[in-house]
C-alpha cells in the first residue's frame, strides 16, 4: 500500500489506486463536498476519537467537549477531523466491558493508521477506553494526546455525600443486610451519579486519568477537572491548540511512555491506591511499546510509596476534592523526590520543568497529603505468588482488613459467576466468617476477566454483621470496591491454573505480608486432580472466540498475543 507518510494533512496516506496524483485529486473533490477549500485543505489535520454513545453514560457530555476542542485546533491553525470509535461503558456493557478493550484497541489502531492525521486527540474516560486509546496510540505511535471527560460532581443524601460506585457498593450492602430500607436505597438510587463524568471515586476511570496526567500524555489537571467545569472545557480547547503543536513536533507516544514514565505512573498509582485494573492497564501499554512492566515493579514501587491521597475507597473523599486541592501536579510535585524528572510530557517540558511552577500540598489541600505526612502507609498493592498463583496474583491492602492479611481458612469454590448466584446465599453450605471464597473461570481466557473478584459476602453472614472475607479469584474487582480480596490469579483456571484444582474443603493460605497464598494440599493429590481436569470448551465464534483464543494471562497485561 502507498503510503506518502512525509506528506502532511488530507494528502497522507493516499487510497491505493496506482495513481498517487488521481489519488490525492479524488480525495480533494469529497473533501470539497464536505465544505473544505484548499486553504483547509493545507492544515495539519487534527482526528479527534469520539467515544459518545448513548449507552456509555459517563460520556453524555462529550459533544460539548469536542466542540472546545475543535475550537483548539482551528485556533491553532489545525484542521479537526472529528471520528467515532466504538465506546465501551461500564455499565451496559456485557458480559465485561474488559473483553472489548482489545477490541477497541485494535479497532483504533487500524484507523489512525489508515487514515490521514498528523495527530489525534484521544477523548475517552470510561474504565477502558481510555488504556484501549493509548494501547491504540502506542502501537500506532503517531502523536497523540489524551483528555477524559471528568469525573461526575459528588451527590447527597440527607446530609451525606455519595457517589459512584463505592457508595453503590455500600450502601447495596447494607440494604441486602436488612439496615436499609427499600425507599431509602431507592432514592439513595438517585444520587449515586448526579451529573455527567465519570465515577468521581478513585475507581478505574479516575485512577486512569491521574495515571495518563502523571505520565504526561495529557496536560496538567486533564485528570480531575470535573466534568461539568469550565476548567474540563478550557483544557478541551488547550488540549486542541496543544495537538496541532505536537504534530508539528512529531512528538510521538513512544518518545513520552518511556519506562521512567511508566514508573511515574506506577508511583501515582500506589500514592493514590488506585484501582487494581490499571496493574492491567498500564502493563499492556508498556508491552505494546516493547517495555516490560512486572508485577514485581508495580510491588517494589508500592512497597517505598504512602498513600497520599484521601478519596474513597481508601479515604473519604471523591476527585472534585482532589482536584479542589491541587490535582495531580500538587500530588507530583510532593511525590517528587520518588519520581523520574527527566521524562518529557505532552507539552514539550520535562516533567522537572513543567512541575517548576507547582506547589506541594499546603494545610488547606486536605484531600493530597504531603510526602512527609502521609494518609496512610506504604504498600497499598502487594503482588503475590504461590502454589495458588505460581505466575502472580494482586491484592490491594489498602481496601483490604487488617485481621485477614494473614489467614488460613477452608475453601467453598464456586465455579462460575451463576454458580455464586445459585448457592452463595443457601445457608445449608453452613460458611463461617474464616472460610475463604474462591470463584474460578473469570480470568482473561475464561470469561473476559470480568469485576466479578468481589464475590458478596453470603446474606446470611451480612446480617449477622460480617463486612469482608478472604476471597480469592482469576477474575477482576471494581476500582470502586473493597475487601480482602486476592485477584488476577495466574495462569487462570480456564487453562489448567492451581485455582482449578481447589475443591470445598481444602485449606488455603494467605500471607500478605509473606507475599504468597498457598492452597495447603500435597502434590500427589494435586496430581491425580490434575488428571482428571476438563478444561472448559472455548467459545464457539466471533470476537469472543478470537479473544479466548489469544489473550494474554493477567500479570502480561491481558492484551492479545498478536498486538504485542
Ligand atoms: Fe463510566 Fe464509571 S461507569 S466511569
Ligand atoms: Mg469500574
Amino acid at each position: 500500500m502507498h503510503t506518502n507518510d512525509r506528506a502532511v494533512g488530507v494528502d497522507r496516506k493516499l487510497t491505493n489506486y496506482a495513481d498517487r496524483d488521481f489519488s490525492k485529486f479524488i480525495r480533494r473533490a469529497f473533501l470539497a463536498s464536505a465544505g473544505l477549500d484548499p486553504e483547509d485543505l493545507d492544515r495539519p489535520v487534527v482526528g479527534i476519537v469520539n467515544t459518545s454513545s448513548d449507552f456509555t453514560t459517563c460520556h453524555r457530555d462529550m459533544p460539548q467537549l469536542i466542540e472546545s476542542v475543535k475550537r483548539g485546533v482551528l485556533e491553532a491553525g489545525g484542521l479537526p477531523f472529528v471520528f467515532p470509535v466504538m465506546s465501551i461503558g461500564e455499565i451496559l456493557t456485557t458480559p465485561t466491558s474488559m473483553l472489548f478493550r482489545n477490541l477497541m484497541a485494535m479497532e483504533l489502531e487500524e484507523q489512525l493508521g489508515s487514515q490521514p492525521m498528523d495527530s489525534v486527540v484521544l477523548l475517552g474516560g470510561c474504565d477502558k477506553t481510555v488504556p484501549a486509546e493509548l494501547m491504540a496510540a502506542a502501537s500506532a505511535d503517531i502523536p497523540a494526546i489524551s483528555l477524559v471527560v471528568g469525573p461526575m460532581s459528588v451527590g447527597s443524601y440527607k446530609g451525606e455525600r455519595l457517589g459512584a460506585c463505592t457508595d453503590c457498593r455500600r450502601l447495596w450492602s447494607e440494604f441486602r443486610a436488612g439496615t436499609i430500607d427499600e425507599t431509602t436505597i431507592g432514592e439513595i438510587n438517585q444520587e449515586l451519579a448526579p451529573t455527567a463524568g465519570t465515577c468521581m471515586v478513585m475507581g478505574t476511570a479516575s485512577t486512569m486519568a491521574c495515571v495518563v496526567e502523571a505520565m504526561g500524555m495529557s496536560l496538567p489537571f486533564a485528570g480531575t477537572a470535573p466534568a461539568v467545569s469550565a476548567h474540563r472545557l478550557r483544557l478541551g480547547v488547550q488540549t486542541g491548540r496543544r495537538a496541532v503543536e505536537i504534530a508539528a513536533a512529531d512528538r510521538r507516544p513512544s518518545q513520552i511512555m518511556t519506562a521512567g514514565a511508566f514508573h511515574n505512573a506506577v508511583t501515582v498509582l500506589a500514592a493514590i491506591s488506585g484501582s487494581t485494573n490499571a496493574i492491567i492497564h498500564l502493563t499492556a501499554i508498556a508491552r505494546r511499546l516493547g517495555i516490560e512492566l512486572d508485577l514485581d515493579d508495580f510491588h517494589e514501587i508500592a512497597a517505598r510509596t504512602p498513600l497520599l491521597v484521601d478519596c474513597k475507597p481508601a479515604g473519604q473523599n471523591y476527585l472534585p476534592d482532589m482536584h479542589r486541592d491541587g490535582g495531580v501536579p500538587a500530588l507530583l510535585k510532593t511525590l517528587s523526590p520518588l519520581l523520574d524528572l527527566d521524562v518529557l510530557t505532552i507539552t514539550g517540558q520535562i516533567l522537572g520543568e513543567a512541575l517548576d511552577g507547582a506547589v506541594a500540598p499546603q494545610a488547606w489541600q486536605s484531600t493530597v497529603h504531603a510526602l512527609d505526612d502521609p494518609l496512610g502507609p506504604t504498600g497499598a498493592l502487594v503482588a503475590l505468588t504461590g502454589s495458588l498463583a505460581p505466575d502472580g496474583a494482586v491484592i490491594k491492602v489498602a481496601a483490604a482488613s487488617a485481621h485477614l492479611l494473614v489467614h488460613e481458612g477452608i475453601a467453598a469454590v464456586f465455579d462460575s459467576l451463576d454458580d455464586v448466584e445459585a448457592r452463595l446465599n443457601d445457608e445449608s453450605l453452613a460458611l463461617t466468617p474464616d472460610h475463604v471464597l474462591v470463584m474460578r473461570n473469570i480470568g482473561p481466557v475464561g470469561a473476559g476477566m470480568p469485576e466479578a473478584g468481589s464475590i458478596p459476602i453470603p446474606r446470611y453472614l451480612a446480617r449477622q454483621g460480617v463486612r469482608d472475607m478472604v476471597r480469592i479469584s482469576d477474575g477482576r474487582m471494581s476500582g470502586t470496591a473493597y475487601g480482602t480480596i486476592v485477584l488476577h490469579c495466574a495462569p487462570e483456571a480456564a487453562i489448567g491454573g492451581p485455582l482449578a484444582l481447589v475443591r470445598d474443603g481444602d485449606r488455603i493460605r494467605l500471607d500478605v505480608p509473606g507475599r504468597t497464598v498457598d492452597l495447603l494440599v500435597d502434590d500427589e493429590e494435586l496430581a491425580r486432580r490434575r488428571a482428571d481436569l476438563q478444561l472448559p470448551a472455548l467459545p464457539a465464534r466471533g470476537w469472543s472466540r478470537l479473544h479466548a483464543s489469544t489473550v494474554l494471562q493477567a500479570p502480561e497485561g491481558a492484551d492479545l498475543a498478536f498486538l504485542q
